[in-house]
């Protein structure tokens, strides 16, 4: 069994419609749990991401960055990092915002460096923009064409359940992408961590 943690922060429910739909998405893999855990609560129990093989960042872009919940989060991991106890585990990163580009990417690299600063191996969203094979541009999976990460976008007034079709489907082929990779790499990664070899 690979254990997942999806973990996020979402102030009006956006960044946690995409959460939840990656999350069933990556629990529909077989020998795959996914937990989905909030950054303000991991915040002050850092150590509650122990027993997970693989970590999805998710946060709302807040001026070109993550939000501050989920920034809280990341700079309690500190004694995690002194002692490198999440190193070889699976980590990739998604992101919400209500502008096409909005400075999504810099929010995903924030993430990147996060994970790459705690040893982590970082999945991507390899997914071909659907729009050049001739699906509707609202209907293509990754249509704002992000590799680094999965980025959503929600309109400004929309309510948290819409995202255009092709957002959503973006978002369950990137939680599939990510718990199946996790079956294949998973145990030779994080299980396979010894705190020497962190020195
Ligand atoms: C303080 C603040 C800063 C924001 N900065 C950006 C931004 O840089 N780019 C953008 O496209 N949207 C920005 N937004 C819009 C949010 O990313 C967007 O509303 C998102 O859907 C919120 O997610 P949530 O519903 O999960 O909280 C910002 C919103 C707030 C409140």
């Amino acid at each position: 069994m690979q254990n997942i943690a999806v973990i996020y922060h979402s102030a009006h429910g956006h960044t946690e419609h995409i959460a939840r739909t990656i999350a069933a998405s990556a629990r529909s893999v077989a020998h795959t749990d996914v937990q989905l855990l909030q950054a303000e609560e991991l915040a002050t129990a850092p150590e509650r991401l122990l027993p997970f093989d693989g970590y999805i960042l998710g946060s709302p872009t807040y001026l070109g960055g993550v939000s501050a919940p989920v920034k809280a989060f990341m700079d309690a991991t500190g004694p995690l990092w002194r002692s490198q106890q999440l190193r070889g585990r699976l980590a990739a990163g998604f992101t919400v915002s209500a502008l096409p580009a909005g400075d999504k990417q810099s929010t995903l690299l924030s993430m990147f460096v996060f994970c790459m600063q705690h040893g982590m191996l970082w999945i991507g969203n390899p997914i071909l923009p659907e729009q050049h094979l001739g699906v509707p541009y609202d209907e293509a999976a990754n249509r704002l064409g992000s590799w680094s990460g999965l980025m959503a976008q929600a309109e400004k007034a929309s309510t948290p359940d819409f995202f255009v079709p092709g957002d959503i489907r973006t978002a369950t082929l990137f939680g599939r992408h990510f718990a199946e990779t996790l079956q294949r790499l998973g145990s030779r990664g994080a299980r396979a961590h010894s705190p020497e070899a962190a020195r």
